[in-house]
């Protein structure tokens, strides 16, 4: 289906070894606090990317370059460009900057693209898309790239956000909904909101308002992207319903190293640990051969930054000073970077004392 789903044209590509500058082409409120901000390759390079998938872009911070990934909204159908939507967060270093400086003409840096929540290969062209506040970018992209494609899919989408002012999109997935009968929308805003002109059912989402509104989940691909709270929710309620854990997929950055931090470093001598020192905090904390350098981190509340967890976004690059790592990334890193000296502490394990530039 990803193949279906990408498109493939006689020009030259965005190389996501080498290629590394955006340039901003328009950027456009879509609610209050939502913006979408469409960039192209500096050189009108093609984009090649999967549906669902995101690129980590780069602003420049206090002596130091923030990262932070955002999925591409848009449709990989149409490659000459990429738009994330963005939403304003307090204390939301990165998002705050785009939504404060970013404007068209402007250069930003940006890595990509990486990601694994995509449409799945081979399963049944029957979905249901849940997503939660600016967390419906994945599924939005999809749905653009199956429209674009126009291959008939069976989906119904539920989109959950605070109130009516916060539903990102809702004109365009009406239309969608309006030009196939095959495409069920349900906006979910949580309450009514300020202006009271919202019809429709509010609320969260439930066992009872997914088994009305959804009588055949079982027999869906249920894809969930929104804050920890929602996709929690969600996966408790389709499980409830009936749909096979391996029908139930969810952009879950840092899962992985969260539970992973949950180990406890013992204190027994007899077990091998290795010292990593943080420079830059003048701080040294034990870590066993088996834990990732980030989870050894977090575990000790030591904060750096992170997204994926899982060595594919590059937002936990570091320095290595000393030491070695074993590190198994998934293209978070370019191999110049590596033979520069940095590593991905989510995706490697100690194999001796270290220290890291942080
Ligand atoms: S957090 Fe994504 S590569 Fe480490």
């Amino acid at each position: 289906m990803q193949a279906a789903l990408s498109c493939h044209t006689d020009g030259v590509y965005w190389d996501r070894e080498r290629d590394s500058e955006l340039v901003c082409l328009d950027v456009r409120d879509e609610t209050h606090d939502i913006r979408t901000f469409t960039f192209r390759a500096k050189d009108n390079r093609y984009f090649s990317f999967g549906a669902g998938q995101y690129f980590a872009f780069e602003i420049p911070g206090d002596n130091t370059v923030e990262q932070r990934c955002y999925t591409i909204a848009s449709s990989p159908l149409r490659p000459r460009t990429i738009a994330i939507t963005v939403k304003r967060v307090t204390g939301g270093l990165v998002s705050n900057w785009l939504h404060d400086n970013m404007r068209p003409g402007m250069t930003l840096a940006a890595q990509g693209p990486a990601g694994a929540f995509t449409l799945p290969a081979g399963k049944t062209g029957k979905y249901l898309f849940l997503s939660g506040g600016v967390g419906i970018t994945p599924l939005m992209s999809i749905s653009r790239a199956l429209a674009d494609a126009a291959i008939p899919s069976d989906i119904v989408f539920l989109h959950a956000a605070r109130t009516p002012e916060d539903l990102v999109f809702h004109r365009e997935l009406a239309l969608l909904a309006s030009q196939s009968p095959q495409f069920r929308l349900f906006m979910l805003p949580e309450n009514r909101g300020r202006n009271g002109g919202f019809s429709g059912v509010t609320g969260r989402i439930s066992q009872e308002l997914l088994a009305l509104a959804v009588p055949d989940i079982h027999e869906r691909v249920v894809m969930c992207c929104g804050p920890a709270p929602f996709m929690e929710s969600a996966r408790t309620i389709c499980s409830a319903l009936g749909v096979p854990a391996h029908h139930y997929l969810e952009e879950s950055f840092n899962a992985a190293v969260l539970m992973e931090s949950e180990i406890d470093t013992p204190v027994s001598p007899d077990v091998t640990t290795f010292n990593i020192t943080f420079s830059r905090q003048d701080r040294t904390i034990q870590a066993l051969p088996e834990q990732s350098v980030l989870a050894a981190a977090r575990k000790n509340g030591i904060r750096l930054p992170s997204s994926c967890a899982n060595g594919v976004c590059g937002t936990c690059k570091s320095k290595l000073v000393s030491g070695s790592v074993d590190m198994k990334h998934g293209g978070g890193i370019r191999q110049r970077e590596v033979d520069a000296g940095m590593f991905l502490p989510c995706c490697s394990r100690p194999l001796s004392d270290l220290v890291i530039e942080r």
